[in-house]
C-alpha cells in the first residue's frame, strides 16, 4: 500500500486521548512549519493558530466544547483562528512580504494588492469572514495530513461554541474568529473508536474519469 494511503487509514478522528504522552518540541515545530506552508487563497493567509498546553485554560474549554474531554486529554490544542477584520493593512503587508521575498518589480506586485483589496471592498465584513473561514479548513485538512504523518493522532473538531472560547482566550481585541479546533496527541488504548472501520463512499460514487 502506497505510504501516503497508509497514513490517512492510520488516522481517525480520536475520540480518547492518552493524557500521559506528550508530543515533542521538535514534532511541534514540524506540525507549526506544516501550517505556515499551508496553501491560501491568494496566498493571504488569513489565519493565526493558538497552541494551547495550558493545562487550567484547556479544562475551561471543555464546557464551551460541548463536553468533549480531548480538548482536556490530548498534549496540545490548536485552535485556528481567522482574522475577522482584514483590511487593506493585510494586503500591503502580503504585497511587501512579496517583493521583499521575490525581488519582485514593486509596481507589478502593487497592482495585484490592489487588485485583491477591489475584491475586498465589494464583500461585506461577514463574507470576509466566510473567506476566511474556508482557508481555515484547508488549514484543518493539511494539520490531519502531516499529524498521521508523524503517527500524531487529532480530531477534526467544530464541536465547540466559538463565541465562549473567544471570551477564555481573548480573541476579540486580537480580531480572531476561531473557526475550527484540532486536539492533538497520541491515542488512548481504551478508544474503542481506533478498531472501527473506515465509513467512506465508493470511489464508483465519488469520481467522474473524463478523458
Ligand atoms: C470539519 C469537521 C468537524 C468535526 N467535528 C468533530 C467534533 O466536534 N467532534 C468529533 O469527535 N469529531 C468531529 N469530526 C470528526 C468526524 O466525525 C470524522 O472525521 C468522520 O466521521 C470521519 O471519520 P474519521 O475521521 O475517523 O475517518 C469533525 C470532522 C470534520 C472534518
Amino acid at each position: 500500500m502506497h505510504k501516503v494511503i497508509e497514513d490517512l487509514n492510520w488516522r481517525y478522528a480520536t475520540k480518547k486521548f492518552d493524557p500521559s504522552k506528550k508530543i515533542s518540541t521538535s514534532d511541534i515545530e514540524v506540525i507549526k512549519e506544516s501550517l505556515r506552508l499551508t496553501a491560501s487563497s491568494y496566498g493571504l493567509q488569513p489565519n493565526h493558530f493558538l497552541i494551547i498546553e495550558n493545562v487550567s485554560l484547556r479544562e475551561e474549554l471543555v464546557p464551551a466544547s460541548y463536553g468533549q474531554q480531548q480538548v482536556l486529554e490530548a498534549s496540545h490544542l490548536i485552535v485556528i483562528c481567522a482574522y475577522n477584520d482584514l483590511t487593506e493593512q493585510h494586503v500591503d503587508t502580503y504585497v511587501e512580504s512579496i517583493i521583499s521575498t521575490r525581488n519582485s518589480d514593486p509596481d507589478r506586485v502593487k497592482n495585484y494588492g490592489d487588485f485583491i483589496k477591489k475584491t475586498f471592498a465589494e464583500m461585506s465584513n461577514e463574507d470576509k469572514l466566510t473567506w476566511a473561514s474556508k482557508q481555515a479548513y484547508i488549514v484543518m485538512g493539511q494539520l490531519l495530513h502531516t499529524c498521521a504523518t508523524l503517527r500524531i493522532d487529532s480530531t477534526p473538531m467544530e464541536g465547540f461554541i466559538p463565541e465562549r472560547y473567544s471570551d477564555i482566550l481573548d480573541l476579540k481585541d486580537k480580531h480572531l474568529t476561531p473557526i475550527l479546533v484540532c486536539p492533538i496527541g497520541y491515542r488512548h488504548e481504551e478508544d474503542a473508536t481506533q478498531h472501527l472501520g473506515k465509513v467512506r463512499k465508493d470511489q464508483t460514487d465519488l469520481f467522474d474519469i473524463i478523458k
